[in-house]
Formats: C-alpha cells, sequence, structure tokens
C-alpha cells in the first residue's frame, strides 16, 4: 500500500508536494492487516503512526517511493493511494535559493516515474491485484477510466478532490473495474471507504 504526499526539492529548505494526509491509505493497510494480510505500507511524509501489524517504510520523493515498492514486491496485491508528485525540479539546488533583484527564480520541470503504471507492467512480479486511485477535480468517470486504461491497473478508485478530501475523516468514491464496473460508494468515514475495499478484495480472490 501506498499513502501520503511526495516531497520532491527544490532547494535543502523547500520542495514541492500536496495536501495529502496519508489518512485513506493508512485506513486501506490497517484494513488489510486486520484481515491477516501482511502489510508493507510505502508511506510519505504525514504525521500519522503505523497502523498495528503494518511495516512501514518511510520516503519522501517519488523516486523513493519506487524504489521501496520494487522492494516490497512480490506481493499479492497492491493499492496505489499516494499522491505521487507527477514533476520533480530537475536541477535541485544545493543551497537556499536567495532572493535577487533579478525577480524569483524559474523551475524547471521533469517527469517522474509512474510508480503505478511500473508495477501494472505484465512482468514475473507483477501482484495478481492492482488497485490504482484517481484524484480528479472534474470528469471523475472519464478520467478515472482512461488512467485505469493507460495505467493498466486491474481496479481505479475514483476520487473527486474538489471538496473536503485530502486531511479530511470522510470520503466518496466510485470504484471502477476494468471489465466496465462502477460501484458508488457515498460519502462515509476513511475507514468504511478501506474496509469496503478490503471486502471488495477478499470478494475478488474468493
Ligand atoms: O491522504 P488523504 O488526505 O486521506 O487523501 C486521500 C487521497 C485524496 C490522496 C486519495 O484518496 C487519492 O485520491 N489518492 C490518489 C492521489 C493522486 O495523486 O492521484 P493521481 O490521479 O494523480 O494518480 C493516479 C494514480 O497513479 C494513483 O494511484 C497514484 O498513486 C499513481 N501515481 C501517480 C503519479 C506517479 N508519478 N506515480 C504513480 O504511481
Amino acid at each position: 500500500v501506498t499513502a501520503g504526499p511526495t516531497f520532491e526539492p527544490i532547494d535543502p529548505v523547500r520542495g514541492l508536494t500536496n495536501r495529502s494526509s496519508g489518512k485513506q491509505g493508512y485506513a486501506i493497510a490497517a484494513a488489510l492487516a486486520d484481515l491477516g494480510a501482511r502489510v508493507t505500507l510505502v508511506s510519505g511524509p504525514v504525521a500519522l503512526s503505523a497502523p498495528p501489524g503494518v511495516e512501514r517504510v518511510w520516503v519522501e520523493t517519488a523516486r523513493e517511493m519506487q524504489a521501496a515498492v520494487d522492494a516490497a514486491l512480490p506481493a499479492d496485491i497492491a493499492v496505489m493511494s499516494a499522491a505521487v508528485a507527477d514533476w520533480r525540479v530537475d536541477a535541485v539546488a544545493s543551497g537556499k535559493l536567495k532572493k535577487a533583484p533579478g525577480g524569483p527564480p524559474s523551475l524547471a520541470l521533469i517527469e517522474n516515474p509512474d510508480i503505478l503504471a511500473g508495477v501494472s507492467a505484465p512482468e514475473a512480479r507483477r501482484p495478481a491485484l492492482v488497485v490504482g486511485f484517481a484524484a480528479e477535480t472534474s470528469d471523475l468517470e472519464a478520467n478515472a477510466r482512461a488512467k485505469l486504461s493507460r495505467k493498466g491497473c486491474d481496479w481505479i478508485v475514483g476520487n473527486d478532490v474538489s471538496d473536503e478530501v485530502f486531511g479530511a475523516d470522510a470520503n466518496a468514491v466510485t470504484l471502477f473495474t476494468r471489465d466496465g464496473g462502477a460501484e458508488n460508494w457515498p460519502r462515509q468515514s476513511k475507514a468504511e471507504v478501506a474496509r469496503k475495499l478490503v471486502a471488495r478484495i477478499v470478494a475478488h480472490f474468493a
């Protein structure tokens, strides 16, 4: 399970990150562990305790997250709920960038690796079930289904994040499956969403 934001440094004191608190991903790790799964939780910087029985691996950047996910394979199930930065700063400054009369610095960004797409790629170590998330602010179904197909995962949890999701204790999601299925789970606690997803995973393997 991946959870939380990533943090991409700009210089030794600044960085690019996002509003993910890790609550949804940590709840999923907890729900899996409660049912007896052996869980590795690859976590970006958050202020949460590791759920009981879960092995937590701290990471900061997307590339560190990718390496930690690789190290956690093989696995039967991957649930990728982290909010991974799509881009990082190309040339991280070794010293603190200073205000200068010429105006603010320009930051050149380069693309980060897509961890979900890498885990979903058909190879010997691909988990039997790969579940991604899609955080969207418009056209949830179209965007989530496009990600499902582009990244090659089996299911994608569509999450409309335009209102009260990041950092909140509740969430409303739609589970989209590769066979065209869609299940709406109305707003409920992130723990409930996690238990529903894990129950769905259990049913899939049963
Ligand atoms: O942490 P909380 O405050 O509880 O909030 C929960 C949440 C909103 C972060 C979570 O429910 C959620 O929606 N997670 C996905 C966040 C996201 O950034 O999604 P995305 O649509 O940008 O990415 C799509 C998928 O690709 C995700 O599974 C993501 O983990 C993965 N990805 C994205 C970019 C990248 N470089 N590598 C990836 O693996």
